[in-house]
């Protein structure tokens, strides 16, 4: 698979965003599985909620230095680059968006709290952007070993089969996903208000603590939808790509288009869309801008 939007960069050996997206997620997730129940520091960010350990920062590190090796001109936005918490998060991602055209955008380990515990659905997310606009995504589940991967106008993959959303055509048919925020003063609350609503008209929810697999599980057919309140471009811009790619429908929870900035996201296969954000905003649960 290949991006033709590589002009005159200089590429070691030719290879494509995509491959090196492919290659860093595979390198970084292998290393954080075997790094799994042997994590040495645990350390807490932003809240008691948040955790981050050395595997990480191992992880970002090795994933940076690859793709600046390639791509030594890209800028790069990692999480555990950025500082904690929502307004750092914002910041990190305003300076890097006035930086280069193309900029990583990467998650090392999204679903930290799940690789802490040896609980399955721990994923590295690496996304590309070019001018402010996702044209490569790539998520890796180690513990299950499936790449799923994403390429603007190319459609996405796993196990080299296209992926496509599902099709149910209402909420009463869906199995809906969304998280536990880590921020409990804001957007927790909010979010168990969008539980409380949702859950009784979908068939089920399900809250597997990775967002990004969360996305990918939309694109794969597996999940009719996702929404959280508060996240960071981190942890959806990948998975972001490969719903779009798949069939489905992006966009923040008061129904706004998708850009790197939405925090508050809603991915679906489409034909659950509106019902959801309905169902959210009647609830209050929608969240701010
Ligand atoms: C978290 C996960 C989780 C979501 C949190 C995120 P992290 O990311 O995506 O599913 O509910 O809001 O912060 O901390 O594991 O990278
Ligand atoms: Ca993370």
């Amino acid at each position: 698979m290949t991006v033709n939007l590589q002009g005159s960069e200089s590429i070691i050996g030719s290879k494509s965003f995509t491959a090196v997206a492919i290659n860093c997620a595979a390198k970084a997730g292998e290393w954080i599985k075997s790094k799994l129940g042997a994590h040495a520091s645990l350390s807490l960010k932003s809240s008691p909620h948040d955790l981050v350990t050395e595997v990480d920062k191992g992880s970002e590190k090795m994933i940076r230095s690859l793709i600046l090796t390639h791509f030594p001109h890209h800028s790069f936005l990692g999480e555990e680059g950025a500082g904690a918490g929502p307004e750092a998060s914002r910041q990190a991602l305003e300076a890097a968006l006035q930086a280069e055209d193309y900029l990583w955008i990467v998650d090392p380990i999204d679903g930290t709290t799940n690789f802490v515990h040896g609980f399955p659905g721990y994923v590295v997310s690496i996304a590309l952007a070019y001018r402010g606009e996702v044209i490569v995504g790539v998520i890796y589940d180690p513990s299950r070993d499936e790449m799923f991967v994403a390429e603007k106008g190319k459609g996405a993959y796993v196990h080299g089969k296209r992926m496509q959303v599902d099709e149910a055509d209402k909420l009463g048919a869906s199995l809906i996903a969304t998280g536990f925020p880590a921020d409990h003063l804001g957007s927790l609350p909010v979010n168990l208000r969008g539980i409380q609503a949702v859950a009784p008209r979908v068939r089920n929810v399900r809250v597997a603590g990775s967002a990004a697999l969360h996305l990918a599980y939309v694109a794969a057919g597996r999940l009719s939808g996702f929404w959280e309140i508060g996240l960071s471009s981190w942890d959806v811009a990948a998975g972001v790509l490969m719903v779009q790619e798949s069939g489905g429908r992006v966009s923040d929870t008061s129904g706004a288009a998708y850009d790197l900035r939405v925090r508050n996201i809603a991915a679906t296969n489409g034909a659950v869309h509106e019902e959801l954000l309905h169902t959210l905003q009647a609830a209050g649960a929608a969240g701010g801008k």
